[in-house]
């Protein structure tokens, strides 16, 4: 597999949010995602980067361009050094939140993408990594 092109985001403020979703969609049509896929990709985003600043206290978003000929992915990797999440099962149970959310972030995200992934643990911060393919 080829990382054709790769840029890190701050996540901080709710302004660096807009900036990722717009790069998403750019990107995902640079690819040829089709709209509807586009997105899947920007709610999947916008969702992982909102945990990162509310939950995680700030962190980064890596954006990496795939190339599987003949395929084409979009990578997403939030990465935090928060409090990290102790009990990763209810996370991922529709409707949990710690935070008066509706609890539809992470379980949303993973819907809309092909691949779902977490490292976590309690005091060392919480690594998301989602993809999607064409
Ligand atoms: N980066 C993170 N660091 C620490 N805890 C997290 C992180 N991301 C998610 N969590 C925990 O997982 C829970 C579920 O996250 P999820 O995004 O599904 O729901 P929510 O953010 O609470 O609500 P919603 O996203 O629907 O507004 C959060 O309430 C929080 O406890
Ligand atoms: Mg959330």
């Amino acid at each position: 597999m080829t990382v054709s092109r790769t840029e890190t985001y701050p996540l901080v403020t709710e302004a660096d949010i807009v900036v990722v979703r717009r790069e998403a969609k750019i990107w995902a049509a640079q690819l040829g995602f089709g709209l509807v896929d586009q997105t899947k990709l920007v709610t999947a985003c916008s969702e992982l980067a909102r945990n990162t600043i509310v939950y995680g206290g700030g962190g980064t978003m890596i954006m990496e361009a795939l190339d599987v000929p003949p395929r084409k992915g979009l990578r997403l990797i939030f990465e935090d050094h928060g409090p990290g999440i102790a009990d990763l099962d209810l996370a991922l149970t529709d409707g949990y939140t710690s935070g008066g959310g509706m609890g539809l972030g992470l379980t949303g995200a993973r819907r809309l993408c092909n691949e779902f992934d977490i490292v976590t643990a309690p005091g060392a911060g919480t690594k998301v990594t989602v993809a999607r393919w064409k």
